[in-house]
């Protein structure tokens, strides 16, 4: 019988060692809520596939604004529900100064000032009647080009209404430079650019539909990236990073930790990760059947994100799980 010489169990013998050598702990600053406001709702509205998540009016908004921001998160994202009444062909109430995403960033800008960093989505997914995130041909393609145009009057119409930083995820190519070149036109420099670099054609976005309360038929494969490639992904990074990204992301996040890894060994910008509604769904949905201990996957999850090389993730559960994180100090 030979003992061993070297004993890694030494270092896990009690809490406070454990905590002495941890390697890898997630901080609320880097965790970054989203958040729904739809127009003309008289009280919040609760998401069934997206338990504890809420679509909310304009006031609940700036109440949940201020509540995440005093919970200690890093940032919010705004995406806004319009009517559909409101919806036309060409996704018009996203550029629109009094559309609802333009107005609940004046809302929580009004609220929260500089407290915490402000973000819009920048995708016409949510304002155009077919629910596609750029504008079509009269053969129902996505066009590109015309895209573009769109995204430029939208990211000026957000900075306009406030927004700290705007995250363009319609996955059009030439998105990043397009904005930020409207941006600077239109005097605003000082407000940077999320790029949803690598983002997936994911089945993951499921409860983020219903959210939003999409109207797409079909799906985004023609603009958003194959599942099994990775490589693309440092090439769309690329792309990004030469057009002015301040910021890239990969999304969805616990499928796509590899691509996370690869993309922090590529860049020096910081990189983001998307922990996307269906992961949430998931989690949730366990727990509820008391299959797992739901805090503990929150936490696990968010920190093996950090682990493969996220720098701050999206996260539903940033206002709770930044409440998690001060307890267990
Ligand atoms: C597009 C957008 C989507 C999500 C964020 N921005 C939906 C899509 O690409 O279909 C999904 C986020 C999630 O699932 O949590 N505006």
């Amino acid at each position: 019988m030979t003992y061993p010489d070297i004993r890694p169990r030494r270092l896990r013998r009690t809490a406070a060692l454990r905590r002495l050598v941890e390697e890898t702990r997630v901080a609320p600053a880097e965790l970054i809520l989203p958040l729904f406001v739809k127009q003309g709702l008289t009280e919040p509205r609760p998401i069934s596939s997206l338990p504890g998540v809420l679509q909310h009016t304009r006031e609940s908004l700036r109440k949940a604004a201020h509540d995440a921001v005093r919970a200690g998160v890093g940032g919010l994202m705004l995406f806004g529900v319009p009517e559909q009444s409101a919806k036309d062909e060409t996704g018009s109430a996203g550029i629109d100064p009094d559309g609802i995403l333009n107005a609940a960033i004046r809302d929580v800008i009004a609220e929260v000032g500089d407290s915490t960093v402000v973000m819009s989505d920048l995708c016409l997914d949510e304002f155009t009647s077919h629910g596609h995130c750029g504008v079509l041909t009269a053969d129902g393609a996505v066009d590109n080009d015309r895209t573009l145009e769109s995204y430029a009057q939208m990211g000026v119409a957000q900075a306009e209404a406030g927004a700290h930083m705007v995250g363009p995820s319609g996955m059009m190519d030439g998105q990043i430079g397009v904005v930020r070149e409207a941006l600077d036109r239109a005097g605003h420099q000082d407000v940077s650019v999320l790029a949803y670099a690598a983002k997936y054609a994911s089945a993951f976005y499921g409860p983020f539909r219903e959210a939003v309360e999409s109207t797409l038929q079909g799906d985004r494969r023609t603009y958003q990236q194959d599942p099994g490639n990775a490589r693309e992904a440092l090439r769309e990074v690329d792309l990004d990073v030469a057009e002015g990204a301040d910021i890239v992301m990969v999304k969805p996040a616990l499928p796509y930790l590899d691509v996370v890894r690869a993309v922090r060994e590529r860049v020096d910008v910081p990189v983001a990760a998307y922990q996307v509604s269906g992961e949430y769904a998931m989690v949730e949905a366990a727990a509820a059947n008391g299959w797992i201990d739901r805090d503990r996957v929150i936490l696990e999850s968010l920190t093996s994100i950090k682990r493969a090389g996220a720098q701050m993730t999206l996260t539903y559960w940033a206002a709770e799980a930044a409440h998690l994180l001060r307890e267990r100090l």
